[in-house]
């Protein structure tokens, strides 16, 4: 029996009860029957999560780029590894297969071999959506050199940062960068980046967008000309299990960005593991994640666990709203995408838009819709449901993290009920538990506490890069030897997880515990309101108060704000309780959020407070503007 492939809901309990048993025989299966190994491993997993010190497939030898790529050549070669769509839809798309993907990866691997890129060097990498992020990426893991793939939009201080943290010799880049309407001087941000990175011998720049750029002599190179020469075939690097794969850093409440270190064969298993079950891949569907490479979930999703499936996988260089509010469901069309799996952000987005916009479209090659990055709320659940996968295809409401490396508790389409606003089950292999605030851990169904995981999953983070004591103190210091993941969950009645959201975004008022996500669910279903966000804020009597910041669909602009506030104030009291009220409303035309679409709660809770002082660093926000405006209207 296999353990791969999960295909009816008795399986599922039977391999996940398999996985808690015998967690050693479960993963050992997997590990042998689904990937090719230079060497097999001589234990399955050591760990010890006081010291957060964890291995999995101790001392095997593995290149995770044979087993995306050249292991499918002989039955695969001719099939599309790879669809690039281009933010122009004008532009023509490109199907590169999985033989011309082995060519390229090889000639780039080839390439910065040849410029002295060693094992163990942390290349950064800052391109846009194009098929050379890919070959980039995985060319570093051939050669066994660390990838740490920098957003195209972060800005040239969160880019020095990363650098001098990492003390890359290396960046590729591209001249610049398309994103709807706009395009983005990457070369010129890098420039200035680089004033400040000592470490930085190379640079090779991508060609995209022909634009004027400088090139420091010495430094900058055009990649085309070297890749030109380069042979289309390569000996991959032979690597341990435990080899780092790569670094992507997420942001910590405080302090500087956590460089999150992946190492090879666990990440490997885990994101090819979970993209198998969660997209219920087969031979030829189309596979498509609008998130960026830039984030794990463009990393194991977009790249690694569809690679390693052998799957078609689209790259889209573009956003949800250009030319219009169409492109998604027009690319599905085009495509035929058969997975699509994108954040509740966009989907809130579109779904304030006319829905002629989405219903025009087909979308019948649809079959599993997923969601990820933070609670999709009931309404844009439904809207998701009934718009796009025309009641038709499951919703896969992903919960995981940049440290987890693979998804953790989400339904498996076809196979687990799907409840709206719940992640509902571990996958194997993942055991949660809820602890409670004096730490133990909290037993039985229709609970909340506090989301920690009590043994080890192979695609966990190993450590921070630098830093292993931030690394123990930050996930396995608040609940001694479990991981803790930030997130407060509730489990109901049938075993059932909901994520209630950060752990600091529950406000106590007047004694009373209250998540904000689900308050925001409330104001989010009356017909004027398109988005909000609610903090708490000092008060008085009650401890603390709730402030909402509230944007409007642009039909309520026009209504009067007294009324209005009473009335949103009516549905949280019907939806959740009087006690949920909000002390405060205001009125804003956005919200701070960082690029990977997270609202940036401590800046809210900082103007609801009336403390313009520090907002600390908001170099990761994808709308610094915003916070003046807000902050101007309070004043
Ligand atoms: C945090 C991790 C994992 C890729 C994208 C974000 C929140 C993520 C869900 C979900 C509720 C979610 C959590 C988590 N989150 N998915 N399906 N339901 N919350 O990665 O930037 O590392 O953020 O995102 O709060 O801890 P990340």
């Amino acid at each position: 029996m296999s353990y791969y492939k999960i295909d009816d809901l008795e399986q599922y309990f039977k391999h996940y009860k398999k996985s808690v048993r015998e967690p050693r025989k479960f993963w050992d299966k997997i590990a042998d029957e689904n990937f090719t190994w230079y060497q097999k491993w001589d234990k399955v997993v050591e760990f010890d999560m006081q010291t957060a010190d964890v291995k999995w497939f101790l001392n095997a030898k593995v290149n995770i780029t044979k087993n995306c790529i050249d292991r499918h050549l002989a039955k695969r070669g001719e099939k599309t590894a790879i669809i690039f769509e281009p933010n122009n839809p004008k532009e023509e798309a490109r199907h590169i297969t999985y033989n011309e993907l082995y060519e390229q990866v090889s000639k780039w691997a080839n390439v910065l071999r040849e410029q002295g890129v060693k094992k163990g060097d942390r290349v950064c990498i800052y391109l846009p959506m194009i098929p050379e992020l890919a070959f980039a990426v995985l060319a570093c893991a051939r050669i066994g050199a660390v990838h740490s793939v920098i957003f195209a939009g972060f800005s040239a201080s969160a880019v020095s940062t990363r650098v001098n943290d990492l003390e890359s010799k290396v960046i590729i880049t591209a001249d610049g960068g398309y994103r709807g309407s706009k395009s983005i001087d990457l070369k010129g941000i890098i420039d200035e980046a680089l004033e400040k990175t000592p470490s930085v011998e190379k640079v090779f720049v991508v060609k995209r967008t022909n634009s004027e750029i400088t090139m420091k002599p010495g430094r900058d190179q055009w990649i085309q000309p070297l890749l030109d020469d380069a042979l289309n075939n390569n000996v991959a690097e032979i690597m341990d299990a435990e080899d780092p794969l790569f670094i992507l850093y997420t942001s910590g409440s405080t302090g500087k960005p956590k460089g999150m270190l992946h190492t090879t064969a666990g990440y490997m298993v885990y994101s090819a593991y979970t993209f198998k079950n969660i997209f219920q891949y087969e031979e030829n569907d189309v596979y498509w994640c609008t998130a960026d490479i830039g984030w794990i979930t463009g990393h194991s999703y977009i790249l690694y666990g569809p690679l390693l499936n052998g799957a078609t996988t689209v790259i889209f260089e573009g956003v949800p709203s250009y030319p219009d509010f169409g492109r998604f469901w027009e690319v599905i069309d085009k495509h035929k995408v058969s997975q699509f799996y994108t954040s509740p952000t966009a989907i809130r987005s579109l779904a304030k838009e006319n829905s002629e916009w989405v219903d025009k479209y087909k979308l019948t090659s649809l079959k599993v819709l997923a969601s990820v990055g933070e609670p999709i709320n009931e309404e844009a659940w439904h809207w998701y449901n009934d718009h796009v996968g025309k009641k038709k295809a499951p919703i896969a409401d992903t919960w995981w993290q940049t440290e987890t490396g693979g998804i953790m508790i989400s339904p498996i389409p076809f196979v687990t009920p799907t409840k709206p606003t719940y992640a509902t089950l571990p996958l194997p292999g993942v055991q949660p538990v809820l602890m409670d605030e004096k730490r133990n851990e909290i037993e039985g169904n229709q609970v909340v506490g506090s989301l920690c995981i009590k043994f080890p999953w192979p695609g966990m983070a190993r450590t921070i890069w630098g830093d292993h004591q931030r690394f123990v103190d930050t996930y396995f210091s608040t609940f001694p030897g479990k991981y803790f993941t930030g997130d407060g969950a509730l489990r109901d009645e049938v075993g059932y997880y909901r994520i209630t959201g950060r752990v600091d975004d529950v406000v106590i008022v007047s004694g009373h515990n209250l998540g904000t996500a689900p308050i925001e669910d409330a104001i989010n279903e009356h017909p004027a309101v398109a988005e909000s966000a609610i903090v708490g804020f000092p008060h008085a009597v009650k401890g603390n108060a709730l402030y909402g910041f509230i944007i409007l669909k642009e039909f309520g602009e026009t209504r009067d704000r007294d009324n209005l506030s009473n009335e949103i104030n009516q549905f949280i009291s019907s939806h959740i309780g009087p006690i949920a009220k909000l002390d405060k409303i205001q009125f804003v035309s956005g919200l701070p959020k960082t690029r990977s679409g997270k609202i940036m709660r401590r800046i809210l809770r900082k103007i609801a407070e009336g403390d313009f002082s520090n907002f600390g660093d908001t170099s990761t926000l994808l709308n610094p503007e915003i916070v003046d405006e807000i902050k101007n209207g309070k004043l």
